[in-house]
């Protein structure tokens, strides 16, 4: 089974979700019966930004703050998958978002350290595919800066991001509204065959069905090659998800002590 997470970054149920929900139609066509998706969004949860305490250092890999950041975590861990779907914010992403993602990346350092040597500070190749889509309001007013963020942040988690295809598709799938702020601006006009609309449908259909054929080929490689994988650390969460080692081998942790959630000075 394909786990297939899709995180819509909008605090509203409007074109970030129906964008979501055609990526991940899509994915589940891949292979119908064998892929699993998990949509997500970021509608009334929250998210508190990084206190920069480092402790998840010392909490193999848990915050001290307690939110929804837990929730979500667990699932983008379990993911094959990520498939964000974000509005675009001043030509970056949501602020609720960058806290989760903030979070995530220097709460998997502390995750995963015990699976490099003692001074090492390193991740292992989480290896999940990343695909981005994006739309804001007016056009080219910031969706590919923040299909580059989160392109960047699955980078430094060691994931492999993905496009869709040529030509609606260079880095991920980026749409406008015509400038309508309505929620179901995007829906309105796909259905009533506005090109744009259409064109940004297209390329989140892709991107959901590249990422889900990137996994299935990534799920096989990783099987063919599990004896040579095994001797480097760094692959053993991959592995464990393909059920290759031990559940539990990578380790990790899910629980750990509440903290106070204040900064360090
Ligand atoms: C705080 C804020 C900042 C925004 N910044 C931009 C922007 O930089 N560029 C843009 O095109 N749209 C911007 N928008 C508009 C949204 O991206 C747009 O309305 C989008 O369709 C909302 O997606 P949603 O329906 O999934 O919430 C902004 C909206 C808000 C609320």
């Amino acid at each position: 089974m394909v786990r297939v997470l899709g995180i819509s970054g909008s605090p509203r149920k409007g074109n970030s979700q129906f964008l979501l929900e055609q990526a991940l139609e899509a994915a589940r066509a891949v292979s119908p019966g064998n892929v699993e998706c998990t949509p997500y969004s970021l509608r009334g949860k929250k998210f508190a930004p990084c206190v920069s305490c480092f402790r998840c250092g010392d909490l193999s890999g848990e915050c001290v703050v307690k939110d929804d950041f837990q929730e979500l975590r667990d699932l983008w861990v379990a993911a094959d998958v990520v498939i964000y779907s974000v509005p675009v914010y001043h030509m970056g992403v949501p602020g609720q978002l960058k806290c989760f993602l903030d979070r995530l990346g220097n709460s998997l350092f502390g995750r995963y350290r015990h699976l490099f040597p003692p001074g090492v500070d390193s991740l292992p190749k989480m290896l999940k595919v990343v695909g981005a889509i994006a739309q804001g309001v007016h056009l080219c007013s910031g969706q590919e800066h923040a299909i580059t963020d989160l392109i960047n942040h699955a980078l430094i988690l060691q994931c492999i991001p993905v496009t869709g295809d040529m030509w609606q598709s260079y880095i991920g799938a980026a749409g406008w509204t015509s400038n309508d702020i309505a929620r179901d601006a995007l829906a309105r006009q796909a259905a009533a065959g506005q090109t744009d609309a259409a064109i940004v449908v297209r390329a989140a259909r892709d991107v959901g069905r590249r990422a889900t054929e990137i996994a299935l080929v990534l799920r096989e490689g990783g099987r063919h090659l599990r004896d040579t994988l095994r001797g480097d650390p760094a692959y053993l969460p991959f592995l464990e998800r393909l059920g290759c080692v031990d559940p539990g081998v990578a380790g990790g942790n899910s629980g750990g002590e509440p903290g106070t959630g204040q900064g360090t000075d």
